[in-house]
């Protein structure tokens, strides 16, 4: 009880003082507002606020890399014993790791600089130098394709259990250069990285603007069923007779233009349905080459332009088919540069096959987007629609 009472007296003492520290404080404050009494307090700082704790371990510090930097590659790096083992091979340094850097990794050889972007093991059976190491970079070289010097380069492949690494030295560069045909170039980058990484899952990957659709034409509404159709169909303008397998199959571009000045094609369907609304197109397909799009077989293709495969195997497989129009064609959905095409459209209405399905999965995705009106937008619409059919019956009633 006295040990109670002691303790309340002690911090009742503590309130105390903190309230008459308060109030001096604020006496000081108001006293220093008199301008005779001012030059006479002068508040000195002098120290900074400076973290003075210790400076933390090694422990400490890898502590903070882990939980700061998870993708920092820090276990690699302490695995290596360079100290004990002379072979544990060549490293950048920590601080020269781009760990900031979500997508590249720089690395200087000599005067060129390598823009590393990923890293895909290939071991796919049509590939003769398989299993190899695909790297995806860019290079500050900007030059025509084969006239680009390399300097000697090579990569370093650690193994687990394993401190020294293999070194591969026999580079070989895949260079989509810039020629007239590659003006973007840093767009074959996800295309490249999309076709390895999925390789593996599919047999077929392809490379599509969202403005491009293929369509398979007649009876044929599966891209399996296409494709093994594509397989047995001519090549278009060639003579494919002595060929089994192709690296790609490619089909003819023809554009949908917009057509803007022309009332809806369809009444009775929300002009949101873009690809439905828009079947009128240019009576004439392009060649075999101009905007064509393909499906790259996954057993032979090395690396991806944006129309074509740019290298593949050539390992047993001809070249890309173009499957000719009876069977399918590349629908692209904008203006054709030659504007003289846009004159005598055609009515091509094939991708009604599909409006079920298409019509309900745009409207889903629509909805998933907040793109659609709300509710009450929709009960407006409806009642005004109704009061319109009222009224043009009631007219019509009163006319008879
Ligand atoms: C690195 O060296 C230390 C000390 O010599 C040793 O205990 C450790 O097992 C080595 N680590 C590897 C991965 O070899
Ligand atoms: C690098 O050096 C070589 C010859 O030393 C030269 O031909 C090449 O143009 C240089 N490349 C760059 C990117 O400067
Ligand atoms: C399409 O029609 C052709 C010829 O009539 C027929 O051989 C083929 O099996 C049909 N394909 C499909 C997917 O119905
Ligand atoms: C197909 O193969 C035959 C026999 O090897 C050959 O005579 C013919 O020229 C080849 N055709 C083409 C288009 O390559
Ligand atoms: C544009 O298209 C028209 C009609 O197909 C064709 O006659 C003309 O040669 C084309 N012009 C060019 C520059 O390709």
């Amino acid at each position: 009880m006295l040990l109670i009472r002691a303790r309340f007296v002690k911090i009742l003492l503590l309130i105390i003082s903190i309230k008459i520290f308060l109030l001096l404080i604020f006496i000081s404050y108001y006293d220093s507002d008199q301008p005779s009494r001012r030059s006479k307090r002068i508040v000195l700082i002098n120290e900074l606020l400076i973290d003075k704790r210790n400076e933390p371990s090694w422990e400490q510090r890898l502590k903070f890399i882990r939980e700061e930097m998870p993708s920092f590659p820090l276990e690699e790096l302490l695995r290596r014993n360079c100290s004990t083992e002379p072979n544990c091979g060549k490293v950048p340094k920590f601080l020269a790791i781009d760990f900031s850097n979500d997508y590249w990794q720089t690395v200087h050889i000599e005067n060129l600089t390598y823009h590393l972007f990923g890293a895909y093991y290939d071991n796919r059976e049509k590939i003769t130098e398989a299993p190899l190491v695909r790297v995806l970079s860019m290079i500050n070289n900007y030059g025509a394709r084969d006239k680009v010097k390399y300097p000697d380069s090579y990569c370093q492949m650690w193994f687990k259990n394993r401190v020294d690494p293999v070194i591969a030295n026999n580079f070989h560069h895949y260079a989509m250069a810039a020629d007239a045909f590659n003006r973007i170039l840093n767009e074959m980058i996800p295309y490249n990285d999309c076709f390895y990484r999925n390789m593996y899952k599919f047999d077929y990957v392809g490379v599509f603007d969202t403005d491009e659709v293929i369509m398979p034409l007649g009876n044929i509404t599966k891209l399996s069923d296409l494709i093994e159709l594509a397989h047995k169909v001519p090549d278009y303008e060639r003579d494919a007779t002595n060929c089994t397998t192709w690296a790609s199959f490619c089909f003819r571009n023809v554009y949908f233009p917009l057509y803007p000045e022309r009332p809806k094609f369809y009444r009775n369907l929300p002009s949101f349905y873009y690809m439905l609304q828009h079947v009128e197109r240019v009576a004439e397909h392009c060649d075999r080459y101009s905007a064509t799009k393909c499906f790259h077989s996954t057993q032979f293709v090395v690396g991806l332009h944006n129309h074509f495969p740019i290298f593949y195997a050539q390992n047993g497989e001809c070249d890309p088919k173009s499957v000719p129009i009876e069977f399918a064609q590349l629908h692209h959905y904008r203006e054709p540069d030659n504007k003289t095409r846009l004159l005598n459209p055609v009515v091509d209405d094939n991708i009604w096959r599909f409006q079920p399905q298409l019509q309900q999965r745009v409207y889903s995705k629509y909805e998933k987007l907040g793109f659609l009106p709300d509710i009450q937008q929709w009960i407006d619409a409806e009642n005004r629609r109704r009061k319109d059919d009222e009224q043009q019956l009631h007219a019509a009633i009163f006319k008879t």
